[in-house]
């Protein structure tokens, strides 16, 4: 799948910006602060009604407006295209051109399908799949355990509809749980209590573990084929879902496992006043040749890493769907090395639509074979080659 047709209004920089986009590689050169990222986050929005960079969607409003949208065409090798807008709050205004049209006062986020507005976040995400990749993706490498727990999140929420249900329903339940496990402790709660939120927890995590684990499965082939061809055959990238419930079998045993293991850990838990196990305290581990690239990569052996990751998240998606995800890359090659860059130019044509933003583009990345290549510059952008833009 691919965007065709991405319309900004009072969204960051971009007061009215209409573009129209070939699928294939998608070059955007601009200085800093020309609005880059900001291109690459209204897609992301588009496809998963949030900004990568923030959670308060006010931020994306211009500033001084009372409203922001973004509307993009989305085309699919089978079906018909889509079209979604989500439009956002921004500030109270006494600018009458700031009124809003009816149909989009519905809250401070509105999301519309083919122009009918659209109630849950969960049948949004995953009909236009999209996988952005930034300079602070190094984090997915050396950060914490949270920040795979979010790529794992966002990834999985794209092919799986319910899998979003799944992390409310158990976070919500983990939530109750060590409330109560703290009142069990001061002796101010029976534990019988407990019982409904562990099944809820248990039920819940079972499902999120098993979709983890079968999607990291799927990933992990990938991600090192990736990561060879982004090195040049040098390092083999290890991929593996580090979880106490990671391999526990079929649903019925990774049900027992689960429970078993919260048993065990009971007296611990009523010390701590929280849950000592489930997929909350899930990780993913990264390793070159077997050793952490966490603890022991380099800068840009790190980054590399991250970026097969992503891409490697964009192929699934494409196998479990029978879509692509559009593959937004920014800024990632003013990191790399010539030949890594040369090596990820090559990639590039796997993937049915790339937009790749840079700040400082060298000579052959301008020269290299892109479908559209444009100019940023203070919320405008300028097609300089590919298919005429038009005004629509
Ligand atoms: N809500 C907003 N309203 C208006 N302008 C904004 C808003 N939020 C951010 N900006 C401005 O938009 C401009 C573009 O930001 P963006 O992050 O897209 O730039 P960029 O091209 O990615 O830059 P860099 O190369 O430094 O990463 C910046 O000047 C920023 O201050
Ligand atoms: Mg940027």
């Amino acid at each position: 799948m691919y965007i065709s047709k991405l319309r900004l209004q009072y969204l960051r920089c971009y007061q009215q910006l209409t573009l129209d986009l070939p699928p294939g590689p998608n070059l955007f050169v601009g200085p800093n602060a020309s609005g880059k990222t900001s291109l690459l986050e209204a897609i992301l929005l588009l496809a998963t009604t949030r900004s990568p960079r923030t959670t308060y969607d006010r931020e994306l409003v211009q500033w001084g407006r009372g409203w922001g949208q973004a509307a993009g065409r989305f085309e699919f090798n089978s079906g018909s295209p889509r079209a979604i807008a989500v439009t956002l709050q921004g500030q109270e205004s006494s600018d009458p051109e700031d009124e809003l049209p009816p149909s989009y006062l519905t809250g401070a986020k509105c999301v519309q399908i083919d122009g009918q507005v659209v109630n849950s976040v969960a049948r949004v995400v995953g009909q236009a799949p999209a996988v952005l990749f930034t300079p602070d993706d190094l984090e997915i490498v050396k950060g914490s355990p949270g920040v795979r727990r979010r790529l794992l999140n966002m990834a999985i929420a794209q092919i799986t509809p319910r899998y979003l249900a799944d992390l409310h329903r158990y976070r919500r339940a983990l939530r109750q749980r060590n409330k109560l496990l703290k009142q069990v402790a001061q002796d101010r709660a029976d534990g019988a209590g407990l019982a409904p939120w562990t099944s809820q927890l248990v039920e819940a995590g079972v499902r999120i573990s098993a979709d983890r684990e079968q999607f990291l499965n799927q990933l992990s082939p990938v991600a090192a084929q990736l990561q060879s061809q982004l090195t040049g055959d040098t390092e083999q990238l290890g991929i593996r879902y580090s979880s106490s419930l990671a391999g526990a079998g079929d649903e019925e045993q990774r049900e027992a496992a689960f429970r078993e293991q919260l048993e065990r850990q009971f007296a611990r838990e009523l010390q701590r006043g929280a849950t000592q196990v489930g997929p909350h305290r899930d990780d993913v581990e990264i390793t070159a040749d077997g050793w952490s690239l966490r603890r022991f990569g380099s800068q840009g052996q790190q980054r590399t890493a991250a970026l097969a990751l992503k891409l490697s998240e964009a192929q699934v998606i494409g196998q479990r769907r029978g879509e692509l995800p559009i593959v937004l890359l920014d800024d990632c090659f003013s990191e790399l090395d010539n030949r890594r860059a040369g090596w990820l130019l090559e990639l590039l044509g796997s993937f049915q639509q790339v937009l790749v933003t840079s700040a400082a583009a060298s000579d052959s990345l301008r020269e290299a074979d892109w479908a559209g290549c444009y100019e940023l510059e203070g919320g405008e952008v300028k097609q300089t080659q590919g298919v005429a833009a038009t005004d629509g």
